[in-house]
This record gives structure tokens, sequence and C-alpha cells, in this order.
């Protein structure tokens, strides 16, 4: 015992020692410039080497091996993948003790939408249109992640999505580049503690890392890892400045995407890395691949391990995750000519000042406390959770007012996901636990005096089909398909539904369903809950439909066939508590869609702010030798910004406090808003611009400002928006940012396709 002691303060004495000695006195520069005055090549590459232990979440074929070793020759600059606080101590210990220099090591996970206690899916936190509880949401991760030894998450995702059937337009803000740089804004303040990296060394903040830089969200056909082709002017206009606003909130890092762009992959496209993300955008943070990006450039055609870390060297990426190809070609390389010391520097000073912005040079177990073990899954993460959720539903359809719920109706709830705890969270909730998650039966339950109305019935399987259920569940068992028949399943629903005054069906995907690698060439609810849908339809009672779901979905018959259909998407923890209370009307459903959910996959892409043909559809109707389709209507089935209340909202038209504006002019525009209905509630007012005439096709319409406002019932408030030059820029045909003087056409309304409007000049 008394020899363990004596080993016990020695290597404290040793640790002490071991511990670079933060030099107060020294600048960033200097403190960085004598440590690597002392690094080897190898200590360098080091820093350039992210690992994975494989013990974590694996998104990749490989994983990293003799991981002690490498660390304690100082040949790991982070890790990830690894969970839990005494785990990431224990490998912090090893890379600052053990190691020559003891520098210490990044931490990073994929902290996409909460951590332990899991939010939304950031598709449904967009939809709430509430930029401080999206930051809050972002904060409330960092507290929680970094009380449990992380410093670094691989979030937020801004890729512009527009085709639902990439799986992946879960993770991200929706269609809109307006909407998704402001989300991109809040989430990179809401990690780092406030804008830039002044808060980083909190203890509290996360660094942020933007991805997938860039275009990920628009593969051909939706097909996840696709090739990407576009055109200069839609990455300027449409799909950069998610990525852009978070540069310029501060963002310490950036991910480079899997995708090609012009024909060079993203993680060897000097274009992208350097003249666009640090010469056009001044970017000052570090570039780290995707999971093995730099050696999926071999499938890419781009040459062998060697030729592809030179590639993505040169072209500015400077942290290589799990290929390895960095820490192992790289010295040929720079033997060879092929790569310089000054870019190897150059990647390694920008890893190092992260660190030292985190803190840890200053503190390398700043991540590490035990005591702040009670802040995960806290009761106010839980708290802000079910807030979060119940701000991010959607109301989709509400006849004869069915919702909210009565307290003395009895309700049937039926549905695969009606008393489900593992769908809960949803896709990337990698560090959340299932069974801390409240499934939409409990939720009911928890009401007082509501259990005793609530009798519930599976009624069909989320899919009945086993070999898509196996591709499902490759991480857990997410569909379980039940040992009684579809029949068996189906009698049970409907003796249930006979029983009670109005039908909930809880319906939809399962959260991986959607997410990474889970591309779907159809968009429909799997067809086993079609048909339980259907069948609940025929009993004539009020059917209200719980949809869950990662993305858009096709639900033109189920939508027909609803009384009332609620989107809650994948809710996070405390889904089922957040479902009770909007149902039963807590709180009135303010969320609106941030992408468009098509009438039939065909459709695909579809987004609002098109630019117009020369021979427009007139709306809905067909006309022959119109842009239009033989088989369905042009619109959406439900349109981006749509989202219904409890109560309802009117609007005046647009008043302007000038007709015409100048360069350093501005003018006002307002509505009065009104709500008109018999619940107190929050609206989402839209503004929208369309340019008449332009350089270059314009869209016909454009989100440029947004603010939610809560009434109570009968109340009216004048909504404001001050229009000015800057808000008319876009990229001309030489991609430069200009505004052209003319006719704008200026809509205030519900949603995007509102025709509630006025125009102003531009002289
Ligand atoms: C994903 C990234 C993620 C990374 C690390 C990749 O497969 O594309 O979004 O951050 O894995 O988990």
């Amino acid at each position: 015992m008394r020899l363990f002691s004596i080993y016990k303060v020695s290597l404290f004495i040793l640790c002490i020692a071991a511990v670079p000695v933060f030099a107060q006195k020294q600048t960033k520069a200097q403190y960085i410039n004598s440590l690597m005055a002392k690094m080897t090549l190898q200590e360098k590459l080091g820093q350039l080497n992210l690992i994975i232990p494989g013990d974590g979440s694996v998104t990749g074929t490989v994983v990293s091996n003799d991981v002690e070793g490498k660390i304690k020759k100082g040949l790991v600059g982070g890790m990830f993948g690894i969970a839990g606080l005494e785990k990431i101590k224990k490998v912090q210990e090893m890379a600052v003790r053990a190691s020559r220099l003891h520098i210490p090591m990044l931490f990073g996970s994929d902290i996409i939408h909460g951590y332990k206690t899991a939010f939304p899916i950031p598709l449904a936190l967009s939809a709430s249109w509430d930029m401080p509880l999206i930051q809050k949401s972002a904060q409330m991760a960092a507290l929680e992640a970094t009380a449990d030894g992380l410093n670094w998450t691989f979030s937020p995702m801004v890729d512009i999505a527009r085709d639902p059937r990439w799986g992946r337009v879960a993770e991200g803000a929706g269609e809109d580049p307006f909407l998704g740089s402001a989300v991109a804004k809040a989430m990179v303040i809401g990690y780092q503690g406030g804008a830039g990296n002044a808060n980083l060394a909190t203890g509290n903040s996360l660094l942020s890392c933007v991805k997938h830089f860039a275009l990920y969200g628009a593969p051909e056909a939706g097909r996840d890892y696709n090739t990407v082709d576009m055109s200069k002017l839609k990455m300027y206009n449409d799909y950069f400045p998610p990525y852009k606003a978070a540069v310029e909130a501060g963002a310490g890092s950036v991910m480079s995407s899997f995708n090609d762009i012009d024909g060079v992959p993203a993680s060897g496209n000097k274009w992208l890395l350097t003249n666009v993300l640090r010469n056009q955008w001044g970017f000052k943070g570090f570039v780290v691949s995707d999971y093995t990006s730099i050696t999926e450039m071999i499938n890419h055609g781009m040459g062998d391990t060697a030729a592809v870390s030179a590639l993505s060297l040169n072209a500015g990426l400077d942290m290589d995750m799990v290929s390895e190809g960095f820490l192992n070609t790289l010295p040929t390389s720079l033997q060879a000519g092929k790569v310089s010391m000054t870019a190897i520097d150059a990647a390694c000073k920008r890893i190092l000042e992260a660190k030292y912005d985190l803190g840890l040079f200053e503190d390398p177990f700043k991540y590490c406390k035990s005591a702040r073990a009670s802040e995960v899954l806290s009761a106010d993460k839980r708290a802000f959770a079910k807030e979060a959720a119940m701000h991010s539903f959607v109301l989709l359809k509400n006849d004869n007012q069915v919702l909210p719920l009565k307290s003395n109706q009895k309700i049937a709830l039926i549905g695969p996901l009606a008393n489900d705890r593992s769908n809960m969270p949803g896709t990337w909730s990698i560090n959340a636990d299932a069974k801390q998650a409240v499934a939409v039966l409990e939720g009911f339950n928890n009401r007082p005096g509501i259990g005793s109305k609530v009798l519930y019935a599976k009624g069909a399987n989320i899919s009945d089909d086993p070999v898509f259920a196996a591709k499902i569940n490759v991480f857990g068992e997410k569909i379980s398909i039940d040992t009684r028949s579809a029949q068996e399943l189906l009698a049970e629903a409907l003796s249930v539904a006979a029983a009670s005054d109005v039908i909930v069906a809880v319906v939809g995907e399962a959260s991986e369903m959607s997410g990474e690698a889970a591309s779907r060439t159809s968009l429909d609810i799997p067809a086993s809950q079609q048909k339980l849908i259907e069948a609940l339809s025929k009993t004539g009672k009020p059917l209200v439909l719980v949809l869950m779901n990662g993305r858009p979905l096709t639900i033109s018959k189920e939508t027909k066939l609803a009384t009332a259909i609620l989107d809650v998407w994948h809710a996070g923890t405390e889904a089922g508590n957040a479902v009770a209370s909007v149902l039963y009307g807590d709180y009135n459903p303010s969320g609106k869609l941030t992408m468009s959910f098509p009438r039939n996959v065909g459709q695909v892409p579809i987004y609002y702010s098109i630019r117009n043909t020369g021979r427009p559809n007139g709306g809905d109707v067909f006309g022959k030798y119109k842009s239009n389709y033989l088989d369905v209507e042009n619109s959406p089935l439900f349109p981006f910004g749509f989202g219904l209340s409890y109560t309802s909202f009117s609007y005046s038209k647009p008043m302007l406090s000038a007709n015409s504006i100048r360069a350093n002019t501005s003018l006002t525009a307002s509505v009065i808003l009104t709500n008109t209905g018999n619940f107190d509630g929050e609206e989402v007012v839209q503004l929208y611009i369309k340019d008449e005439v332009g350089s270059i096709t314009r869209p016909l319409k454009e989100l440029k400002g947004f603010q939610k406002i809560f009434l109570k019932k009968g109340e009216s408030k004048t909504v404001s928006f001050t229009i000015d030059e800057k808000m008319l820029r876009f990229y001309n045909a030489d991609l430069k940012h200009v505004s052209e003087k003319g006719t704008f056409q200026l809509f205030i309304g519900t949603s995007s396709a509102t025709e509630n409007s006025v125009s102003f000049q531009l002289q």
C-alpha cells in the first residue's frame, strides 16, 4: 500500500515534469514555434494523424493498429471513436507522459444533435427556425461532451440538400442557403462558446468542425458518396454560403468531403481547400479529411497512396482521418520533392494552434474532470431535449381541429414506432443510450390521468422485409419483425381502434433508414405500414398520424387518408414526452419545413428557389409545351417553409416605408400579423425576394429573412424587416458578389408559396 503511494507521488512529480510548461509570457506563436523547433519530421507527421481505435462507431472498413505504440512515439495527433472520460484520460496520459514531447491529443466525436442526451435530428432542429434554440442545442451538447472527456465535434453538417433520396439530409438544415447559413453560425457559436476562438479554452466548449466541404449534399441520384457535378454559379450562390457562414463565425476546423468537385475529389482539391477556403474566405483553422477520404482517392483514380497523400497535403489538407497515408508516405514524398517541409510545417502548426486554443497545453486534462460527471444526462439537458423536440415538430394537416387531443378521449395508440425507444434518438446519435429514451406510449402514460385512456397495439412492423431489416440493423435492432403475422398485428390494432374515440398512429422510418449510407430510391412509408394506415382510415375514426422520419417522405396518399399529421422526425431522448405534450396542446406546434416534400420521387430534386424556364408551367394546371409533368403536378406536396398551428394567422399586405433604395439607404417592409384562431401560438414570418431582371437567370424567390413571433389569440403585431442593397447581392457570371439595379418583388408570408407581395426598386 505504502509502496503504491510512493509510486503515486513519484508518478505525479514525473507527470508535472512531463507536461510541457505553459509559459504564460510566451505568445501563442512563440510557444508553438519553440515546440516545433524540437519536433522531428515523424513527430510533425504524427500531429497530422487522426486515428480510431475501433472500439466505438466505425463508418469505414479500416481501423488503426498499434494505437498505444504510436501514441508513445508521438505519432498520433488526435483520436475519435473512443468513449468515456476514464478511457480518454488514460490515453491522454499516455500522450503527455510517455511521448517525447508530451503533446496532448485532440479527442473528437460525432456530436451531431446532442451527446448522451439526444436532441432532435438536425433537420428537425432546423424546422424550429429558432436560432437561439439551435445555438443552445450546440452549447448543451458541448457542456455534456466536455464533461465526458471530449474536446472536438465533427459538427455542424451544413451541406445544402435538395434530394431526399440522400439519407444524410437528416444531418443538415435542409435546402436553403440563407436558413442554412443562420443555422451554421448558431451551431458554431454554440459549440465554441461564442464567435471565434476566444472562449475555446474555458473547458466547456468544443472545437467545431464544419462538414462536409464541399457540396456533399448534391450527389448524383441521391446515392451516398456519389459524384457531384455543379456549376460554379450554383456552388457560390446556393451551396457555399453555409460553409462560409460557419467559417466567418470562427469554426476551428473544416472536414473535406468524400465527393469530387469539377473532377477533383474534395480531399485533394487545391482550388477548394486553398483558393476558396483560405484565400477567399480567410479560414485560419485546420482541415481534416473525412474517414479515409484521402486513400479513397485511389478509387477515384488519382494514384497510389503516396500520390493521393501528397495531393491532399499540397491541396491544403492538414489532418488525415484514419487512412495514415500522411504518416506512412510523406517522408518519401518529401525526399522526392513531391511535398515541401513548408507544407508539412504549416499543417502541423495549424493543429497545434487548435490544441493551444483549446487550452490543452495549459492543462491536457481540462476535459477530464470527473467532478463534472453529473452534467451528463442531467435533468436540465433532458428538459432542453423536450423543449427542442416540441419546437421542431411540424403540423402538416389538422382537419376538424382534431388536434389538440382532449383529455377525456379514448385513444388507440397504434404503430410500430409507438412503443419504441431504440429509434427515438435518431441517426448519428452514437453516444446516446437509447434505453434512456422515452417511447411515445411512455410519454402518454407519463401524463396524469391519460394512461388509463390509452390502448396500445403495434399494428404492423416498420418493414416486413427481413433483408431490408438486416441492412438497417447493422449497429443494433431498429426494425424488429414480430413473431405474429401481419394479419394478427392488424387485427389487434383494429380491435383497439374500435374501442376508442381517436386513433393516433405512430409510423414512418426507423432511424437508420436515413443518415449515412442510407440512400433510398423510394420515399414511401414502407408497405407494411401503408396497409395499416389504409385499414385504420377505413374505420371512420379520426386518424392522427405521428410521422417519424429523417427526410421528406412521399405521403400523398397518407395525407388524404389522415385527419391530421404531426411530423415529429426523430425527436431524441425525450421524444415520447414531447409528442404527448404537443398532441395534448401544452405546446402549440410552430415548426416549418426546411425541405420541400415531393408528391412522388420522380419530382426530386425539388426545392422552392428554382429559376424560371422559358416555358414556365401554369402552376399546377397542365399545359402542352410547358415545363411540367404529365402525371403529377409541379408543386410539392408541402412546400419549404410550410407548417400549420393549432391557431391561425392572417397577414396584411406588405407595406414599404419607401418604394426604392440606393446602395447606402434602406427601407422597412412590414406586415400586420394577427392571431385569428383560438390558441396562443408562434408563427415563423418569412421574407422572400425575387430579382425581376438580372445578368444571369435568378431564382423565383429567395429567403432573405425570418422572425419567429409569439401572439396570444386575438393579438396583432407589426413585423418589420430592413431591406438594403447588401441582401440583394448574388454571385454573377464572373463570380463577383454584386447587386444589379432594377425592380424587385418582396414577399412576406407563411411559407415559400406565399404570393403576398409588393415591388420596390434598387436605384
Ligand atoms: C462521415 C463523417 C463523420 C466521420 C467520422 C464519416 O463516415 O462522413 O460525417 O464525421 O465518418 O465518424
